[in-house]
């Protein structure tokens, strides 16, 4: 049977998300913030063969549902529809787009305000540091020569290999980056989220931010 993806958020990133998935053989429910059948057209051109769902249903549809609404939209979301959820958290905080939020300025990282708000599910970061075309492009078999990376940081062990093992399906070498906070790493402004690593540049850059923030 094939697994279900569920996916918060139709747009740019989501509908990206949603097309690797099903090419990695993932069965996808989709859903944007109100009625699914205000997005029934985008996702039959942009993700054919996904569903288009209400919230509820995307984050009931599988115990592994990704986050790909604008950042400032997070409070918005109920957070008792994720209890138990691994909860992929793929958004970015951009003031340019999502205003400015002091909270999220302040914060050690936009992830762990999720987690905050999200109490009950697991929620671990990664895809924020890929751009949605690049999903598509970049892609490769396991095992392949210089196969792109992308980093997994949570602070549930289960949780982040889930998250790793879809990463690997969507076609993408996943490397552990640690616990949730280890996700600033990731985020825009620093050089994980504007390179394009393999595993071992992936490691080394994680060691580099890693060894800054003890400094
Ligand atoms: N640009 C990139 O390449 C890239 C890469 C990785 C991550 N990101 C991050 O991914 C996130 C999404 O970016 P995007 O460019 O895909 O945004 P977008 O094109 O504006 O799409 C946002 C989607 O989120 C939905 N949404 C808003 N509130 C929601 C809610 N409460 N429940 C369910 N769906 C909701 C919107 O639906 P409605 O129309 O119903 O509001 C819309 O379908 C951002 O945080 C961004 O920083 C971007």
């Amino acid at each position: 049977m094939s697994p279900t993806l569920g996916i918060l958020g139709a747009g740019r990133v989501g509908t990206a998300i949603a097309r690797q998935a099903l090419r990695a053989g993932y069965d996808v429910a989709i859903a944007a913030s109100g009625d699914p059948a205000a997005i029934e057209l985008i996702v039959e051109v942009m993700a054919p063969g996904a569903r288009a769902v209400t919230a509820a249903e995307a984050a009931r549809a599988s115990d592994l549902v990704v986050l790909a609404v604008p950042l400032n939209r997070y409070a918005t979301l109920d957070p008792g529809m994720f209890t138990g959820r691994v909860v992929v958290d793929a958004m970015n905080y951009w003031a340019e787009t999502d205003g400015h939020v002091p909270a999220l300025e302040a914060a050690r990282s936009s992830s762990e305000m999720v987690a905050g708000h999200l109490a009950g599910a697991r929620v671990v970061k990664t895809l924020n540091h890929i751009g949605y075309h690049d999903l598509e492009m970049d892609h490769a078999p396991a095992g392949a020569p210089a196969r792109r990376a992308l980093a997994v940081a949570g602070d549930d062990d289960a949780a982040r290999a889930r998250a790793m093992e879809l990463i690997d399906r969507l076609g993408f070498d996943a490397v552990d980056a640690g616990p949730l906070a280890a996700g600033a790493a990731l985020e825009p402004g620093t050089e994980i989220f504007t390179g394009w690593f393999d595993r071992p540049g992936l490691e080394e850059q994680l060691e580099l931010a890693r060894a800054a923030t003890v400094r």
